[in-house]
């Protein structure tokens, strides 16, 4: 299930990153948490005020929550929905950012993180959304092609390198995808 961060998950949170930390590993989807390792509750701030930010050229609202699994109520992942783009967005960065922890990977939990985005996306009325990856990242491409997104185009960035723009149809995957992803997340 998808938790919005709150003060009962202070412990999970700290160990996640340190988990990131010890495995050296990229912390995406996050919502900046990688710039309050220390300050758990400039965070939790940081993520509340975000909700309501308007969008300029350099800001776009943006919702930040945890994958639970609800059998031990263990923090598994995070994932960034950035409710509107401004132009910088639709160009490169997209709506959807997200992460696993490393023990968890490659267990089929990013798809469900990605589904769970794609059903907040469609309360809040959006049609399409946009994501972006690394071209070497095959685990998060293959996730956003398991739930139906269509490779748009490529493209050069200066930090990131090569890298491949998606687009998913919010309604369509919903529907095309819903009865492999709602039984998983019961079971978990
Ligand atoms: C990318 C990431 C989110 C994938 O999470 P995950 O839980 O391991 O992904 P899943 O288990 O749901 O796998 C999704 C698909 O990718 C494949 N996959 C996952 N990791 C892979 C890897 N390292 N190499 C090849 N394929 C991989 C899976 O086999 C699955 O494909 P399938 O549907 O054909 O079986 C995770 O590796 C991560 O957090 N990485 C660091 C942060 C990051 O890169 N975030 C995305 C930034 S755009």
């Amino acid at each position: 299930m998808h938790v919005i961060p709150d003060e009962s998950y202070r412990e999970q949170v700290i160990e996640y990153v340190q988990e990131h930390l010890r495995d050296g590993s990229h912390m995406n989807g996050a919502g900046g948490l990688g710039r309050y390792v220390n300050d758990y509750d400039g965070w939790l701030q940081k993520i509340a005020n975000d909700r309501n930010v308007g969008v300029t050229e350099t800001t776009v609202p943006a919702e930040t929550y945890m994958l639970v699994r609800e059998s031990d109520n263990r923090l598994i992942g995070m994932c960034n929905i950035r409710t509107q783009l401004n132009d910088a967005l639709r160009n490169r960065g997209g709506n959807i950012g997200y992460g696993i922890r490393p023990s968890e990977r490659r267990k089929g939990y990013n798809e469900i993180n990605l589904y769970l985005a794609l059903v907040r996306c469609q309360e809040l009325g959006l049609d399409v959304v946009l994501l972006d990856c690394r071209n070497n990242n095959i685990g998060s491409y293959k996730t956003m092609e398991a739930l139906g997104g269509i490779l748009l185009d490529y493209y050069d960035d200066e930090e990131e390198g090569l890298c491949r723009r998606y687009m998913i149809n919010v309604d369509e995957a919903i529907n095309t995808y819903r009865n492999i992803y709602e039984p998983r997340i019961r079971r978990r």
